[in-house]
């Protein structure tokens, strides 16, 4: 295999099935021949236990150099004085966007198998109830500050109108709650109309939160690229994921002005880690969305149809899918299926 790609890359392995997945992830895109220079960082518990921060000055001062990283999932220990690793690398890096596609995959059984999902999520990731702004005036009543700006609302919004521009989507639609959140809502709202003018060629629609949970286990076969603000994000992504087929499945991407941080939406899986059993896909589908982002859309689609045809044949699928195979055994028919 000739060497095509010349770039180097940040890689956190993680904690629990994080190095196992990762392990398995290079291996299929290197079987392609998407050859880079991993720059393996520390992060994590994994990195608590050696005597360092969950996330490291160095991971941060890397990745924010190399403007790449593919992440594994990092444990957060609860209780005592640790902030997860997540939030301080989204903050050192300001990754404003969480991308979050959800697609039906042939195979895969649930009560949606039958609806030809194929959808992105693009939330904000740094304002909202999230901001962590609460206080308690008087033992009985807590309050929580939600904060939504206008550069906020308009870089996310430009950021889902170019990424479905690129990926030749039709419609992006708004989820919000303006008619009780008038200011805050309504202001992400207004941003979202102003940069949607200037893409006439995208239909750009919106539709209030609750109404789009109902549609979305109704008829999720509708809906193209969503963009919302963080706690609706959080949530309709998970019943999205949910819809076709779990976090097995379930791809990330972290975008900021400079960097961009790609990791599966799963945590560490404390329960399967080291037995060999975890589902890569997640991940493996997290690093596609890195080839794509890095322009290697070939290499992407070839591995993208690999796993696909895995699925629809359902002999090598992992256990959380109802199969049988090890994450080795995956990995291998994924890189028979790409490089046959
Ligand atoms: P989890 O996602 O790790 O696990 C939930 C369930 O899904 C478990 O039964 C697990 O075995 C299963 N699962 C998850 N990913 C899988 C895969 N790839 N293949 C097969 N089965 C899989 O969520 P949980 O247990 O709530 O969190 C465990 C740890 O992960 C916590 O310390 C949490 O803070 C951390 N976490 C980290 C994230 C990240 O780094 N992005 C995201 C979510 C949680
Ligand atoms: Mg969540």
């Amino acid at each position: 295999m000739y060497r095509m790609s010349a770039h180097r890359i940040a890689v956190i392995p993680g904690d629990g099935i994080g190095p196992e997945i990762t392990e398995a992830t290079i291996a299929i895109l290197e079987s392609v021949g998407f050859h880079a220079e991993w720059v393996y960082l520390e992060g994590g518990l994994s990195s608590i236990e050696k005597g360092h921060p969950a996330m490291p000055r160095e991971t941060i001062n890397t990745i924010r150099e190399l403007g790449v990283a593919l992440k594994g999932p990092t444990t957060t220990p609860v209780g005592g004085g640790h902030t997860s690793a997540n939030v301080q690398l989204r903050k050192a890096l300001d990754l404003y966007a969480n991308v979050r596609p959800a697609r039906t995959l042939p195979g895969i059984e649930g009560p949606f198998a039958d609806k030809d999902i194929d959808l992105i999520i693009v939330r904000e990731n740094t304002e909202d109830l999230y901001a962590g702004i609460e206080f308690q005036p008087h033992p009985d009543m807590a309050q929580a500050v939600k904060v939504i700006t206008r550069p906020g609302s308009n870089r996310l919004c430009a950021y889902a109108f170019d990424m479905a521009k690129r990926q030749g989507r039709r419609r992006v639609t708004a989820v919000h709650k303006a008619n009780i959140m008038k200011l805050t809502d309504g202001m992400f709202l207004e941003e979202f109309r102003k940069v949607a003018a200037q893409y006439p060629e995208i239909k750009a629609d919106d539709i209030i939160v609750d109404n789009c949970c109902m549609q979305l286990v109704t008829r999720p076969e509708q809906f193209d690229v969503f963009v919302t603000e963080n706690l609706y994000g959080d949530i309709v992504s998970d019943l999205c994921a949910g819809l076709v087929g779990g976090l097995g499945l379930a791809p990330g991407a972290n975008i900021g002005t400079n960097c961009a941080v790609f990791e599966a939406v799963h945590g560490s899986a404390p329960d399967i880690a080291g037995k060999g059993v975890a589902n890569p896909t997640a991940l493996l589908f997290s690093a596609l969305m890195m080839l794509r982002h890095l322009g290697h859309n070939e290499m992407a689609d070839r591995i993208q149809k690999a796993v696909l045809e895995v699925c629809a044949e359902g002999h090598f699928l992992t256990i959380d899918l109802g199969g049988k195979a090890s994450t080795e055994e995956y990995k291998h028919e994924v890189i028979r299926k790409a490089t046959a």
